[in-house]
């Protein structure tokens, strides 16, 4: 790198410092009553004109009933609904998925609460550190990514033990939490039985891979931005994992990128979004797709959303391929073998934007 790269590098990491060693997060910035958005959250002049050959479009992800899954003839139309929508898009929606609407709620406003308090108290939970259950920091990636986003998250992990004590999580926010944790991980089993069944396997056999096993969450706060148009929320990614099931408030954002063109994911009152991740498309030997998605700004709201990750058993070297019973003479393995635990170290030495993806396992 030339001179005067080097320097502008120089800069740029002590302004990440700066921000990072102040851990206010992007709310912190927002309160202070800035209203030009940092260089470090522009994001450059190519990649954003690269986004207008992206149309916008009206149409909608498919939105799945759950209503009436335990009988035969209504769970089979699921099956195919699910089947569909893994395949062609990697995104849907359900409703009536068994969740109540105030658990739902009362998950958002302890998101909201945790943000919007005290900033000595929630200043507390700022840690990158790898070991800590529940830790609240910006830009998990700020340190690898090209450019900032504009984000908060309170991670709440459970990837490397399936217990959580209540007292590690936030007062303002712990009983919504493990009242949603719970009920979304008995819904993840529910979806991965469809997900198997859809793939013409029996009903347990993706829990019997351990898929529901790991699940971490993102809880996300995209404050109010003043400056919506030059940074982004999330960059355009695919979620690494298995499967994820996100919880969102009323304010869109998230888009998904379908035949090229970004489609809204619009929130629906008490739908969860779900979408397939590189793992999935992996093990279903590319039956299923894990699609690109981003997270717009907006200069009006904040935007909270509540992603629930399953990864699989990662923190285990576990051996992790396309399904055997996949795999026929005419449907050839389409990647290799991977170690769990390789894979997941693999992506946290990555920034987000960094595209990361399967190309490296395919065959
Ligand atoms: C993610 C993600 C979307 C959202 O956390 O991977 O895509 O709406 N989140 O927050
Ligand atoms: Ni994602």
């Amino acid at each position: 790198m030339d001179v005067s790269g080097s320097v502008v590098n120089d800069d740029r990491m002590k302004e990440l410092k700066a921000f990072d060693d102040m851990k206010v997060g992007v709310k912190g910035l927002v309160d202070a009553g800035m209203v030009k958005i940092p260089k470090i959250f522009v994001r450059p002049p190519t990649e954003l004109a690269e986004e207008l050959n992206c149309r916008r479009t009206q149409i909608q992800v498919p939105v799945i009933d759950l209503s009436g899954i335990q009988r035969g003839d209504r769970r089979k139309e699921i099956v195919d609904e699910v089947k569909i929508a893994s395949e062609k898009w990697g995104f849907f929606q359900v409703v009536n998925h068994g969740i109540p609407l105030s658990v739902l709620d009362e998950m958002i406003d302890g998101i909201r609460m945790f943000n919007e308090q005290d900033l000595e108290v929630k200043k507390q939970f700022y840690t990158r550190d790898l070991m800590r259950k529940v830790k609240f920091n910006t830009n998990y990636d700020l340190y690898k990514s090209r450019t900032a986003n504009w984000r908060d998250s309170l991670i709440i992990s459970l990837l490397a033990s399936d217990h959580l004590d209540p007292n590690e999580l936030p007062p303002t926010c712990r009983e919504a939490a493990m009242d949603y944790i719970k009920d979304v991980r008995k819904l993840g089993d529910t979806l991965f039985e469809l997900l198997s069944e859809a793939l013409g396997l029996k009903p347990d056999h993706l829990r019997s891979m351990e898929c529901a096993n790991g699940c971490s969450l993102a809880c996300h706060y995209y404050p109010a931005c003043p400056e919506p148009e030059v940074t982004l929320g999330i960059p355009a990614h695919s979620d690494p994992g298995i499967l994820t099931i996100l919880l969102q408030n009323q304010i869109s954002g998230l888009q998904v990128l379908h035949e090229n063109q970004w489609v809204d994911v619009l929130p629906i009152p008490g739908g969860l979004v779900v979408n397939i991740g590189d793992l999935l498309q992996m093990i279903s030997n590319s039956k299923y797709t894990s699609n690109v998605h981003r997270v717009l700004v907006n200069s009006v709201e904040p935007r909270i959303s509540v992603a629930c990750f399953f990864s699989g058993p990662v923190t285990a070297p576990k051996l992790y391929g396309p399904i055997k019973e996949l795999i026929s003479e005419e449907n050839p393995p389409l990647y290799r073998d991977v170690l769990l635990n390789e894979y997941i170290a693999k992506f946290y030495s990555r920034g987000l934007d960094d595209k990361f993806g399967l190309e490296h396992y395919k065959l």
